[in-house]
């Protein structure tokens, strides 16, 4: 028969998403606007635009999204009808701080997050916190130039402490900053960082001048030391606390085997995985930042009193989001004929999806063993899934058996890493209930096991319907991973 995978009892099974692309009300209950209620829609030809003043007659996804804020109660059951025994979501930092430097805390923000946890624990479900998923105050892109400044550290802090503070008896798993390695590429200026880019347009191979490059690492330096003094404070208000990094979880390989592409794909690897995650799991910037600091003439304000908040606050866990391998090459025809920013040369052994993502469930278990290997903490995967076009079928439902093949075969992946002794924690699927695309904007590209009435021009009536990847993760969280 088949091969069955043994996964841990009181394993993790779950799905997750983000205020910014799920929540909407973006200025109800007090909430002020963060980052990306400033990034209008676009597709995958057009790109997303950000405007720092909010149009008339221009979609803003994030406005209403899917209303999470108004459905939670719906969307919460149907998770726990799936078995969901981790639910992941941020919080709006907007919620909570509005202008992000206010004095004291948005009650009604609070009161929102304690209703959404309760019904979590009503149905047994773990609430895994993500603190900082592209939701930067507005306010503070305005005012500091976002993370360029220093001084928006102290503002991210109180809004940690606020939330630790606050629910530490109903949440127990906390990230600090989603992907907080998309700072290293120049898209992640305006979404990870809150700061003003070059262009008003979210270019993923945008070009940038010398000055803004060194500002964007100083940034990433101080989400660095903010996410390290949160995991001391958190720790401190509750000991039990498990706080985790979030990387994006690219993985390249040598397009040939020319050494030379094999030293650009590791080169990669250690730039796009290694660096954020060497800095949050070890608490010091990798042995290789020094000769890239040095070629790019990047000079970063370091002070003492920073690297000993990076040593003394490392995470307790290690997580990830898995999308898609990429490869690297020197060969600079190759890459002008075939070359995509995001994905480089196409592999030839792997099937692309509808948006240019190259599907490797193999990767995810290299990925695994290689960060297991590395760090030796446990790890989670907090995003993983497929972005595809849902079509109704004749009977008026969605067979998205795309989906379920994606999935099977990365969670089988997971199964052959536990196999080899990779302590892996849990499992959230990306975009659980249909939201809005980061990349793109657009509801078009859906990962979820439910369906959200929606389109990309915002029409529909937002109702809910289970496509049949709902009742095939039923299946796989009831028998533990063996039936998939
Ligand atoms: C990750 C982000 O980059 O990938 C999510 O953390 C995002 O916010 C997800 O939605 C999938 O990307 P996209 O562009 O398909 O929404």
């Amino acid at each position: 028969g088949e091969k069955t995978y043994a996964f841990p009892a009181g394993f993790l099974w779950g799905g997750a998403t983000a205020a910014n692309q799920y929540e909407g009300g973006w200025l109800d209950g007090g909430k002020g606007a963060s980052v990306p209620d400033h990034i209008t829609g676009g597709t995958v030809s057009t790109p997303r635009r950000w405007t720092r003043e909010i149009e008339e007659g221009t979609y803003y996804p994030s406005h209403e999204a899917v209303d999470f804020y108004h459905r939670y109660k719906e969307d919460i059951a149907l998770m726990a009808e799936m078995g969901f025994n981790v639910f992941r979501l941020s919080i709006n930092w907007g919620r909570i701080y509005p202008n992000g430097d206010d004095k004291t805390p948005n009650e009604e923000g609070l009161a929102f997050y304690h209703d959404v946890f309760k019904e979590c624990r009503k149905y047994g479900i773990e609430p895994l916190v993500t603190l900082s998923h592209y939701e930067t105050p507005w306010a503070l892109t305005e005012k500091y130039n976002g993370w360029a400044s220093r001084e928006v550290i102290d503002h991210f802090v109180r809004y940690a402490t606020t939330c630790f503070q606050e629910y530490k008896d109903e949440v127990k798993y906390w990230l600090t900053f989603n992907e907080i390695n998309c700072a290293m590429m120049p898209f992640g200026t305006i979404m990870g960082l809150g700061m003003v880019p070059e262009s008003d347009v979210m270019d993923f191979g945008a070009s940038e001048t010398h000055e803004q490059v060194q500002k964007r690492f100083q940034a990433l330096h101080h989400q660095f030391v903010a996410s390290a003094k949160a995991v001391q404070i958190g720790h401190a208000i509750n000991p039990n606390f498990m706080i985790g990094c979030m990387i994006a979880g690219g993985l390249a390989y040598p397009y040939t085997c020319n050494p030379k592409d094999a030293l650009a794909a590791q080169n990669k690897n250690n730039m796009s995985n290694y660096f954020c995650g060497d800095v949050q799991v070890r608490g010091v910037y990798p042995y290789f930042a020094k000769r890239f600091f040095k070629e790019n003439d990047i000079h970063l304000d370091i002070t003492t009193d920073d690297e000993i908040e990076l040593l003394n606050g490392t995470v307790d866990f290690y997580s990830f989001s898995y999308y898609m391998s990429s490869t690297e090459t020197v060969d600079e025809e190759l890459k002008a004929a075939k070359g995509n920013v995001f994905a480089g040369v196409p592999n030839p052994y792997l099937e692309t999806s509808e948006w240019g993502w190259q599907i490797d469930p193999e990767g995810l278990r290299w990925y695994l063993n290689d960060v297991y290997g590395r760090y030796e903490i446990p790890l989670m995967i907090v995003e993983n899934g497929l972005g595809a076009v849902d079509v109704r079928g004749e009977d008026g439902k969605f067979h998205d058996v795309y989906r379920i093949d994606y999935l099977r075969k990365h969670i089988e992946q997971m199964g052959e890493a536990i196999e080899d002794g990779v302590d892996l924690l849990g499992y959230t699927m990306w975009g659980c209930v249909d939201l809005v695309s980061a990349s793109t904007g657009e509801m078009k590209k859906r990962y979820g096991f439910i369906y959200v009435d929606k389109d990309n021009d915002g029409n529909g009536d937002l109702h809910r319907e289970k496509k049949d990847s709902f009742d095939w993760y039923k299946k796989v969280i009831a028998s533990n991973g063996k039936e998939l």
